[in-house]
């Protein structure tokens, strides 16, 4: 397996011109994803997972959003200094999303033949009309319609949430991506039906090697299908590493909090944690740390000195006080 990063963000900053104000939606958010990879963006509502996702292929809506720094590469691709006509070229192909709700995203109107024969036309125009007939049934096999033909006529309302995930996955397949971008794909389906959609992108990782970004809030779908783990909160990235030390491990006082208030494993009738308060507002965050308010390991220097990115470990990395050597954190203090 090749170590060549598909995708490369660096300090990542973008903002929302609202009329209550500028809301800073992500700072200064960076990471990369392997090869092969499948990495997993969890975080509470508002912490900047689809703002992240949507900006890789800049599908922010402009304005609003403004890209105020950073860098993303997808592939040879500078995204940033792409222009829209550019970008038209390489979206689906270079990476393709898939989005919570799947019928949404599917042609009410067309089978899913035509969708799939439809998007094959765009991204590769030079198949026959067989390869292209053999396609859709390939798209199809590959996320487990054995029954591809009943699939194939059928339009979007005549399928399952589920089933129309499937579809959507196999419409993204149909224009070869080189990463796949899943926003909360599985949240507006049923327990059993999700478990077969994380199958189905599973065994495209494994047979494929296609690496995939899994947006979720759930830690249930990080265990079962993540490799890699990044901790989204207020906009900004406070702990990534593998999903293994991660969960047994977790270093952020965020990230504690966040597995803690996880319903599985709780004793019946026991109540549930909660995290205390609310995410801060992103027009007016926290000038140091974002989580402090919250944080039940808070310490006087974290509502003085925003905490940086500590490299703990090999892919184990932690924005937070408690993991700063005191040098750095004395010389970040003497500069404020
Ligand atoms: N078009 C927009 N205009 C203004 N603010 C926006 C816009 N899109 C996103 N934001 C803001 O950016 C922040 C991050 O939003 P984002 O959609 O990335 O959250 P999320 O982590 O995906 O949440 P959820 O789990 O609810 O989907 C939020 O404060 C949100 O209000
Ligand atoms: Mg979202």
């Amino acid at each position: 397996m090749s170590l060549e990063p598909s995708l490369t963000i660096s300090g990542l900053q973008v903002c929302f011109d609202t009329p209550a104000g500028k809301v800073r939606a992500l700072d200064d958010v960076s990471f990369s994803v392997g090869q092969g990879e499948i990495v997993a963006i969890v975080g509470e509502s508002g912490s900047g997972k689809s703002v992240t996702a949507l900006s890789i292929l800049k599908l922010i809506d402009m304005p609003p959003g403004r890209f105020e720094g950073g860098e993303i590469r997808l592939a040879d691709h500078d995204i940033l200094s792409m222009s829209e006509h550019e970008l038209v070229k390489i979206r689906g192909s270079a990476a393709a999303m898939l989005f919570q709700n799947p019928r949404g995203s599917l042609d009410p109107s067309f089978t899913i033949q035509s969708t799939i024969e439809e998007t094959l036309a765009r991204h590769q125009p030079e198949l026959s009309s067989t390869d292209v007939a053999n396609f859709v049934e390939q798209c199809l096999r590959q996320v487990g319609f054995h029954d591809w033909q009943r699939v194939a006529a059928s339009y979007p309302h005549q399928l399952s949430g589920g089933m129309c995930q499937r579809v959507a996955m196999a419409v993204a397949l149909a224009c070869k991506p080189r990463l796949l971008i899943a926003d909360e794909p599985t949240t507006a389906l049923d327990v059993g039906v999700q478990a077969k959609v994380l199958y189905q992108l599973r065994m495209l990782n494994r047979e494929q090697g296609l690496p995939i970004i899994l947006i979720t809030h759930d830690f249930g779908v990080v265990r079962a299908i993540g490799q890699r783990v990044i901790v989204m909160y207020a906009g900004q990235i406070q702990e990534e590493g593998s999903v293994d030390e991660v969960l047994k491990k977790p270093m952020h006082p965020y990230t504690q909090a966040l597995i803690r208030s996880v319903p599985e494993g709780a004793v019946s009738g026991e109540v549930l944690y909660q995290i205390p308060g609310t995410p801060p507002d992103l027009i007016d965050p926290p000038p140091a740390c974002r989580f402090a308010d919250r944080c039940e390991a808070v310490m006087s220097v974290c509502r003085r000195v925003a905490p940086q990115v500590t490299t703990v470990a090999e892919g184990r990395r932690v924005r937070c006080h408690l993991y700063e050597q005191p040098e750095t954190a004395n010389e970040m203090e003497s500069v404020q």
